[in-house]
């Protein structure tokens, strides 16, 4: 097994401040902590160019960060909203309107809400809510390793070794609090010797594919090659893939699940193709309160982010766009949601209330 090295430590000297820790020779970044009573992240906007910390000192400044996506990903949003609500319970004379704008920052990924109603269950004792916050973000780090133990798993028994993966947008380190969910998974299959290749989609508009997933796959040594976003059906129809893994922003108590624009449309192609659909995500993006796909609220980010890419403008001034920042595979598409607890085979009729929680794995 390979030791996980990420960032490089050469890369990792780059960043400002203590939240880079050394242990041994390597050391390890966590993309969200908090560092000497403020929020310190990675700047995500500007990989892979640049590998910086930004310091958060207000609720404000976090909104803003969470809007541009400087942070993102739904298990890193949940850290990240349960943090805030510790910035709000220092530095806000109104925590609780703080709190709700904080809330609302972005709609589809449960983990944000859920991560501030958790901290903010604790308010006004700031100590309180600042170990909960705590407890989130150390919860996280175990609930990866453990998705990562029960997706490899699953993917021994459902795939051949070594295995070729597909996977969209970054389910990395970059968006949780160290290793990811569903490229977690392909983290542990290469630890564990038997990951083949990792497709990754560049997923447009924002590019986190090509941005973020490459540099993470190129820091852990994994083999790795990016395609078009509208290369991944037609790839999987060719046989270049034993298997999609996906993350989800929110799941649906029926299965359906809220995940990055492209998803449905790889879903379709891994159903055509005979190739397993696996969403791994933890116990915190289940939204046993929400019924079914049709009940998640997609964000729409606007024109801007379609009509350029990166500043440089595509299409000729005044053209309008659509822009859904997320989409929903219904359940009848998924093979299996592998979470921190439980593996639920949907395709063999398991249901989110079938199946019990179980252990983590570790
Ligand atoms: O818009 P983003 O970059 O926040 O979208 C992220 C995704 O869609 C991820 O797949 C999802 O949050 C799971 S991250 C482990």
């Amino acid at each position: 097994h390979e030791k996980p090295r990420w960032p490089e430590p050469e890369r990792a000297r780059r960043f400002a401040g203590p939240g880079v820790r050394n242990v041994g020779n390597v050391a390890f970044v966590r993309t969200i902590d908090w560092v000497d009573g403020a929020i310190e992240l990675i700047d995500q906007t500007r990989l892979p160019d640049e590998c910086v910390t930004l310091r958060i000192e207000t609720v404000d400044e976090l909104i803003d960060a969470i809007r541009r996506l400087a942070v993102r990903g739904a298990p890193a949003l949940g850290v990240a909203g349960a943090l805030g609500v510790a910035l709000a319970a220092a530095t806000c004379a109104d925590p609780a309107e703080a709190v709700a704008r904080l809330r609302a920052a972005r709609p589809t990924a449960v983990n944000l809400a859920w991560g501030v109603d958790r901290a903010a269950a604790h308010l006004p004792d700031l100590a309180a809510v600042l170990a909960e916050a705590l407890r989130i973000r150390d919860d996280d780090i175990a609930a990866c390793r453990s998705m990562g133990e029960y997706g490899a798993d699953l993917l021994a028994e459902l795939a051949p070794t070594p295995v070729r993966v597909m996977t969209i947008c970054n389910t990395g380190g970059l968006a949780t609090v160290e290793r990811g969910t569903a490229l977690g998974v392909v983290r542990t299959l290469h630890e564990r010797g038997v990951l083949a290749e990792a497709i990754a989609l560049e997923t447009r508009p924002l590019l986190q594919g090509a941005r973020l997933t490459t540099w993470e796959l190129a820091r852990m040594g994994a083999p790795h090659r990016l395609v078009v976003d509208a290369a991944g059906p037609y790839l999987l129809a060719q046989g270049y893939a034993d298997a999609v893994l996906i993350g989800a922003d929110r799941i649906a108590a029926n299965g359906d699940t809220a995940n990055k624009i492209g998803s449905y449309a790889l879903a379709l192609g891994a159903r055509r193709a005979g190739v397993p659909f696996i969403v791994v995500a933890p116990e915190s993006t289940v939204d046993m309160a929400t019924p079914s796909g049709d009940a998640i609220a997609i964000e729409d980010r606007g024109a801007a982010e379609v009509v350029a890419v990166r500043g440089v403008r595509l299409a000729p001034p005044g053209t309008e766009a659509i822009n859904p920042a997320f989409d929903v595979t219904p359940h009848d598409l998924i093979t299996a949601i592998v979470t921190d607890r439980r593996v639920i085979r949907l395709d063999r009729g398991e249901t989110l209330t079938s199946v019990p929680h179980g252990e983590r794995r570790h």
